[in-house]
């Protein structure tokens, strides 16, 4: 199993200042000394999080695998075509959404994203849809020529991840359901593969939920970064308060 670290959300913090810490290529370099197989980051049509130039840099830096998600615009299908990232993930994107919701209607779209499948083919670029666990949609992805799908596992993940005091989910927590969505992934992960698909997941994994996932045979990589992104906070919190302390105590 592979893990592609998602670090949009260290660009987020950076933005909130848009200033220059903290840094995403450093991310990137600590995320592979660690051990990740690869780096994944999110051009989102608003550029909220990661900008174009990171994109570039992230090109020239990464040595394991650059995974780029995108929606299948003719802006962003150009931009890839010119930074040549290991592989591109196309998603959908919403107008006001906070985070990608649920996989690409390829059954309804399938025409439009066999364009952008061809052009970034044609550019040497590896491509994978992102989708739900669905039968039809997984057909619909290998009609278009991509080589990949990457399977949603939002539902699964709100299925599984306790309820917050602040914020109110469509989904509920319900564990029992979770491990049916979790059959429905890997039934649709077999599914893929027996057309011959490579097999990816991610969205909403944690430490917690992780494990069911992992365990499916036929997923080949995770793409996950909320989660990393939030515990490193946490985990690294301890250790900056401490430099700062140690800092100013040394002037007075
Ligand atoms: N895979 C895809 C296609 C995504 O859009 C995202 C979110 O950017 C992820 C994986 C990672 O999700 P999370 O940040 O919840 O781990």
């Amino acid at each position: 199993m592979r893990l592609n670290v998602n670090i949009d959300h260290v660009a987020t913090v950076r933005q909130a200042r848009r200033h220059i810490e903290p840094s995403v290529a450093m991310a990137a370099m600590i995320c592979e000394l660690a051990g990740a197989d690869g780096i994944t980051i999110h051009l989102r049509g608003d550029r909220r999080h990661i900008q174009d130039g990171d994109v570039r840099l992230l090109r020239q830096m990464v040595t394991t695998f650059l995974n780029v998600e995108m929606a299948a615009t003719d802006e962003m299908v150009q931009i890839a075509r010119e930074v040549k990232p290991d592989k591109v993930t196309l998603v959908p994107e919403n107008p006001g959404e906070i985070t990608t919701e649920g996989g690409l209607d390829v059954v309804k779209g399938g025409r439009e994203l066999a364009r952008a499948v061809e052009r970034l083919t044609e550019a040497g670029i590896r491509v994978s849809l992102f989708i739900d666990p669905v039968a039809d949609q997984i057909e619909a992805a290998r009609a278009t020529g991509a080589q990949e799908i990457e399977i949603c596992t939002a539902v699964y993940a709100d299925y599984t991840t306790p309820p917050s005091p602040f914020f109110r989910r469509a989904i509920p927590y319900d564990p029992a359901r979770g491990q049916q969505e979790c059959e429905r992934i890997r039934e649709a992960a077999r599914r893929a593969r027996s057309l011959g698909l490579s097999v990816a997941a991610g969205h909403g994994l944690t430490y917690r939920n992780v494990r069911a996932i992992a365990a499916i045979d036929e997923i080949e990589e995770l793409n996950i970064g909320h989660n990393i992104i939030a515990r490193a906070v946490l985990v690294g919190l301890e250790r900056a308060v401490r430099e700062m302390v140690e800092l100013i105590r040394r002037v007075r």
